[in-house]
């Protein structure tokens, strides 16, 4: 009675495996419709903090990620072939989940640094940004950022903000925040006195009707924003810049940030 058992498991398997190969040969639906052939795209999993207006966000309308970053790299993906599989992530972690193989890039306002050359490879700058310091509208105490020693400072984990934060006053006065979203509100709900950022989100920001918020002092720190890539994953660092060559040279480059900043490239 085994053996008849085994045999007709052996039999079963057989013919899974014939109906299998009869399936792979038909033609799949979409593609017997257009007529195309159906090319299966590589995915290009990339990951970001969509917490950063105006360049990854949730569009409060359609509760779809939006943002600069997020149509640069859906055009990237569409000039290098690649289908484009975008997840939202705390920023503290995207370098992690790179070198974990979790996703294949990381675009989130991510600026270039030294340190974080170390571990990844990034991709032609992209954005020229810098650090600045966001004050209540009220406050006229704390003018730039030598005068915020002592000062209790709210900033996002992992940034360079938070970098930067912690040269001017010790840590114990700092608060970190997974977004940075949360580190606005808290200056806002006067729970801190500054928040050091990226000047283009504190700009937005303040724009977006939140004129309680003011900006002081100068641009901090002279910041480049890069796609960054594992290290080992060097053909997807060369497709990725070769797109973003092609996109500016086009013009597409171009009309994305003008849609999103109001003015030419810098
Ligand atoms: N440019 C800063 C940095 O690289 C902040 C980026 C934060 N990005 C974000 N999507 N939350 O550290």
């Amino acid at each position: 009675a085994v053996k008849f058992a085994l045999l007709a498991l052996m039999l079963l398997s057989l013919a899974v495996a014939a109906v299998g190969c009869g399936g792979k040969e038909a033609p799949k639906e979409p593609a017997k419709e257009t007529g195309k052939q159906d090319v299966a795209k590589t995915k290009l999993v990339v990951g970001a903090d969509a917490t950063f207006a105006p360049f990854e966000f949730t569009d409060p309308a359609t509760g779809k990620y939006t943002g600069f970053d997020v149509e640069l790299i859906q055009a990237i993906c569409e000039e290098a072939g690649y289908e484009l599989d975008f997840r939202s992530m705390g920023f503290d972690g995207l370098i992690a989940a790179l070198q974990t193989n979790q996703i294949d890039a990381v675009i989130s306002g991510m600026t270039i640094t030294e340190d974080r050359k170390k571990i990844v490879n990034f991709s032609e700058p992209y954005y020229k940004s810098g650090l600045v310091v966001a004050v209540q509208e009220k406050n006229n105490q704390i003018k730039n950022f030598d005068e915020l020693q002592g000062k209790k400072i709210a900033v996002q984990s992992g940034t360079t903000g938070a970098l930067h934060a912690e040269k001017a006053t010790s840590k114990d006065k700092i608060t970190y925040f997974t977004s940075s979203d949360q580190a606005m509100l808290e200056l806002k709900n006067g729970a801190v006195d500054a928040v050091v950022m990226d000047y283009p989100v504190t700009a937005y920001f303040i724009q977006q009707g939140n004129k309680d918020v003011k900006m002081v002092g100068e641009i901090l720190s002279a910041e480049e924003y890069g796609i960054a890539v594992p290290k080992e994953k060097t053909e997807t660092l060369e497709k990725i810049n070769t797109a973003l060559k092609t996109l500016k040279e086009n013009g597409k480059y171009g009309e994305i940030y003008k849609k999103w900043f109001g003015e030419e490239p810098k």
